[in-house]
């Protein structure tokens, strides 16, 4: 039984799909503060498997005891976290509390019920502004905002925990920029209010949400002046947290990029967008973003040596199954029961 910590959100739901396919069981935890509940009933109805599902905050220790427990847990993914960058700046407390101390307290339950298999969702953004690009697991960790922070103290606090006890099996993830939804688009990234991230903001566009994209400079020194970012099929995300499961020689302690190795511009991705919806994104140029790279792109190569994972899906795909998410879920999960029903008997036919 694996518990997934974070498990309705957009990343979580993905690993779901992944654990219960595989032929895991999952428990999934979430306080549901940034998710929807029903992205866990579409979960289940895409694995054919139920799950089983807590409305818990990870800060509760006890009731996290008691999940791994009496569950019979024998790792853990914590994906539990708030992780806006903005917000972070604004109210840096309560993503310390949550982020920090919830980890703490997640941790302090495992290691009362001597679970000692943990991986954990850091980012991409603990590396600060690059020195030298492809970014690899040994570049300098200089986060910029607190939201980086937290995951740079949570790694530092599993790093001194493993020290202590060797007997832990810790894996880091840094993810660098997750999109794209499962295939069936079912399930997906559903931001609360106008979404700060790119993808879902050009998803939006297309639907006809907003009215047009906000390209944050074209004055960077990159070939057409728009930004570079390494964006990763969530699917393929996914799939790297089986492979950290399934690693025979786990060194114990273990912190790897998640990413492609590919640098993609926002133009670029402008395009690809329009190719895979057949609509048109209309943009205009505004002011660069404070805390903005000109480029942030993975060096992949030791999650390769150490987890035997790549990923595969192309940037295509990635566009063409995040429109299918957001075509067949125009408002997200907020949609009315016979939008569902109308989006799983189109899944049905596909499938049939
Ligand atoms: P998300 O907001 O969709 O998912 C996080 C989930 O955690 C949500 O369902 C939320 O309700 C839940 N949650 C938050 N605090 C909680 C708490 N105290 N107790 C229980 N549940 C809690 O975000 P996501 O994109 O799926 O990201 C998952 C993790 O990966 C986060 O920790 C995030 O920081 C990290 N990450 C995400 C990205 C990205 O681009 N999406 C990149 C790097 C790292
Ligand atoms: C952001 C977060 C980072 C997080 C990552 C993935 C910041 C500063 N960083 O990074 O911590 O790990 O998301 O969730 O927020 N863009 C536009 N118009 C928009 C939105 C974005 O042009 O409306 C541009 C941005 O300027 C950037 C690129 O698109 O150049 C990607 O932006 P975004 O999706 O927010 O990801 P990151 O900036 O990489």
């Amino acid at each position: 039984m694996i518990l997934v910590t974070g498990g309705a959100g957009y990343i979580g739901s993905h690993v779901c799909v992944a654990l219960l396919d595989a032929g895991f069981d999952v428990v999934a935890i979430d306080n549901l503060s940034n998710s929807n509940r029903v992205s866990l009933e579409r979960v289940q109805f895409i694995c054919g498997r139920s799950l089983v599902f807590r409305h818990a905050d990870i800060r509760n220790e006890e009731l996290i005891y008691d999940v791994l427990r009496t569950c019979g847990v024998t790792a853990v993914i914590h994906l539990a976290g708030l992780k806006a960058v903005g917000d972070s700046t604004v109210q840096p407390m309560t993503y310390y509390e949550n982020n920090v101390l919830g980890t703490m307290r997640l941790v302090s339950a495992m290691k009362r019920a001597n679970v000692k298999a943990l991986i954990f969702s850091s980012s991409a953004t603990v590396y600060g502004i690059p020195k030298y690009l492809p970014l690899d697991e040994k570049h300098p960790l200089r986060p910029t905002n607190p939201y980086g922070r937290t995951k740079l103290t949570i790694e530092e606090m599993l790093t001194d925990l493993y020290r202590s006890d060797d007997s832990w099996r810790i894996s880091n993830f840094r993810y660098f920029n997750p999109v794209g939804a499962h295939e069936s688009g079912l399930i997906g990234e559903d931001p609360l209010g106008t979404p700060n991230n790119l993808l879902p903001f050009v998803a939006q566009v297309a639907i006809g949400r907003q009215e047009k994209l906000r390209i944050l400079g074209n004055d960077y020194d990159t070939p057409d002046g728009t930004c570079i970012r390494d964006f990763i099929h969530v699917v393929d995300l996914a799939a790297g947290h089986l492979s950290a499961l399934r690693q025979p020689r786990h060194p114990g302690l273990l912190t790897v990029n998640l990413g492609t190795g590919s640098g993609t511009s926002v133009l670029d991705v402008v395009r690809t967008f329009e190719e895979a919806s057949g609509r048109s994104i209309p943009y205009e140029i505004g002011e660069r973003r404070v805390g903005d790279v000109a480029a942030c792109y993975a060096d992949p190569t030791f999650a390769k040596v150490a987890l035997g994972w790549m990923s595969a899906r192309s940037l295509q795909q990635m566009c063409a199954d995040h429109w299918r998410w957001q075509l067949q879920n125009p408002n997200g999960y907020g949609d009315s029961e016979f939008s569902k029903i109308r989006e799983r008997s189109r899944y049905l036919r596909r499938h049939s």
